[in-house]
């Protein structure tokens, strides 16, 4: 790889992680090539000088453009639905039982899947206690594209597909949208509206020094498969913000390749990444 781009990737890096806080690892060339191309097209800079487009971001143009561009949205349905599970049969029954609103907080949504699911547990938890569990689910992600198109909640389904578990009946969540021009099986469908409503979406930042929220505000934390794009350092930053957030006895779920770095000694891992949390980090 050329000198030249070699130092526009290392500018690359630099303005995202001042960005983020994401973190580029040294064999993301073709990636960063990829989206460059990509954030041309997107901020209709087709012809420009990638290194003037730089400059325009460092000086504050065109930075939601490139966020969204370098953002890894990859998500479904029922991500690692063990998760959802434990969800199911421990956590919400004891506020079934109690009676109390639960409050849960979604870390990267990315566009709604894992909110969403997070909803759907809570309405077959009180199919099952036969008690109506209240909830408010704030659900944030940095990238503004990925938050427009959870909040219009309509996905890709396939019939034959796996996405969701026995246990759950897509069409008691979802309409279903004919469109000829989709392929094969597929459908669109669309989130009824109850399961919208009590989810609020907005952007936030993992990396800003402080959250828009209270010590204690969350019953449950969901963290998952966002960590790993940052360095080890900043994951363990995170984290800390994040287990203020959680209430003493509540839950954080972290993705498959996570670890809880220094909260290990504050929690009581009951299951594949799943963290009670014992007491508050010093
Ligand atoms: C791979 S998706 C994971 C989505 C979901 N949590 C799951 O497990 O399926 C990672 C998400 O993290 C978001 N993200 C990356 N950096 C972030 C940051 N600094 N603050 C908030 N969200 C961030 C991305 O925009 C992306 O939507």
């Amino acid at each position: 790889m050329s000198n030249d781009i070699q130092d526009l990737h290392k500018k690359v890096k630099d303005i995202l992680y001042s960005l983020t806080g994401i973190t580029l690892a040294d064999n993301k060339d073709i990636m960063i090539a990829n989206r460059l191309e990509k954030l041309k097209r997107n901020t209709n800079n087709n012809d420009c000088d990638i290194n003037e487009l730089l400059k325009e971001i460092k000086n504050g143009k065109y930075v939601s453009e490139f966020i969204n561009t370098f953002t890894t949205n990859k998500t479904h349905f029922f991500r690692e639905d063990f998760h959802f599970e434990d969800l199911r049969d421990r956590v919400l029954p004891e506020f079934a039982k109690s009676g109390k609103e639960i409050k849960m907080y979604c870390s990267a949504a990315s566009t709604g899947e894992e909110p969403y699911s997070m909803k759907m547990t809570i309405e077959e938890a009180s199919a099952i206690t036969q008690k109506q569990i209240n909830s408010t689910i704030i659900a944030t992600d940095i990238d503004t594209n990925v938050l427009q198109y959870a909040a219009n909640g309509i996905y890709r389904f396939q019939k034959s597909s796996k996405e969701f578990p026995s246990w759950i009946s897509p069409q008691k969540y979802f309409k279903k949208r004919i469109n000829k021009s989709l392929i094969g099986d597929e459908v669109l469908i669309k989130v009824k509206d109850n399961l919208k409503k009590d989810i609020n979406f907005s952007k936030m930042n993992l990396n800003d020094d402080t959250y828009p929220f209270d010590n204690h505000q969350f019953d449950v934390v969901f963290c998952r498969n966002v960590l790993i794009y940052f360095s080890a350092q900043d994951q363990n930053e995170i984290l800390k913000k994040l287990f203020r957030l959680l209430k003493i006895g509540g839950t954080l779920y972290l993705g498959h390749s996570e670890n809880p770095h220094d909260l290990i000694n504050y929690v009581k891992r009951i299951g594949q990444n799943i963290f009670i949390k014992t007491k508050d980090f010093d």
